[in-house]
């Protein structure tokens, strides 16, 4: 069973992924919790080159390889491995957010970055994806709360807006897969939803 966890920036979706991991682990199950970008020797490097470089300016062209090159590795060596061994596995970002924020934030050709991140998945497609649904201003408020800001982060207002809009049109595409989560809740009531789904997901799986 594969889980992802979506969503803008400051959304809580890694809180709720963490919770989630701790919930199926208490109820019995082994659960791997990981995140994207940044898994391996090869994704931290990706990971600081994207992210907290902030002398480079990457090309939106190679910040989209990159994202790619660091899912390949993430999916061959740790994330197919632990299903096979019959783990769950939830991974905060993976790549319907390199379509959202490369094509959408980054306007780069859809076609082309549909099929290349379609490509880094190596076929592992999430069996369900959570997505936390949150105003942008809300989000980035939060962020600058918390103080831990990435190159990402600090886009204007339209780039997170389209990131939204990106993450919305997703969602209507494949609403089986992708669950809309409202986020701007108590991070109590958020978990008992997304517990709900992922017990039930997981028990349909389990018999099919
Ligand atoms: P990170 O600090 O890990 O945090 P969060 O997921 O909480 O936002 O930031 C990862 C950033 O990388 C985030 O701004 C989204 C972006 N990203 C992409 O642009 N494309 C991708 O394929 C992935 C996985 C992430």
């Amino acid at each position: 069973m594969f889980i992802t966890f979506e969503g803008v920036e400051g959304s809580g979706k890694s809180t709720q992924a963490k919770l989630l991991a701790e919930l199926l682990t208490k109820i019995g199950h082994k659960v791997t919790l990981t995140r994207e970008p940044g898994w391996g020797q090869l994704g931290e490097l990706i990971r600081k080159v994207i992210l907290d470089e902030r002398s480079l300016e990457l090309d939106p062209f190679s910040e989209l390889c990159l994202f790619c090159a660091d899912r390949v590795q993430h999916v061959r060596d740790f994330i197919k491995p632990k299903l096979q061994a019959g783990e769950i596995v939830i991974c905060d970002r993976y790549y319907d957010s390199t379509v959202v924020y490369q094509g959408n934030g980054r306007k780069l050709d859809k076609r082309l970055v549909n099929k290349m991140a379609k490509a880094s998945t190596l076929e592992l497609i999430p069996d369900i994806t959570f997505l936390l649904n949150l105003p942008v201003r809300t989000g980035l408020t939060r962020l600058q709360s918390r103080g831990d800001i990435t190159k990402m982060d600090e886009e204007p207002l339209e780039f997170h807006e389209l990131i939204r809009q990106g993450y919305m049109l997703i969602a209507g595409r494949e609403p089986n897969r992708i669950k809309k989560i409202n986020a701007d809740r108590d991070i109590v009531e958020i978990h008992n939803e997304i517990r709900s789904i992922a017990i039930e997901s997981i028990s349909l799986k389990s018999k099919s």
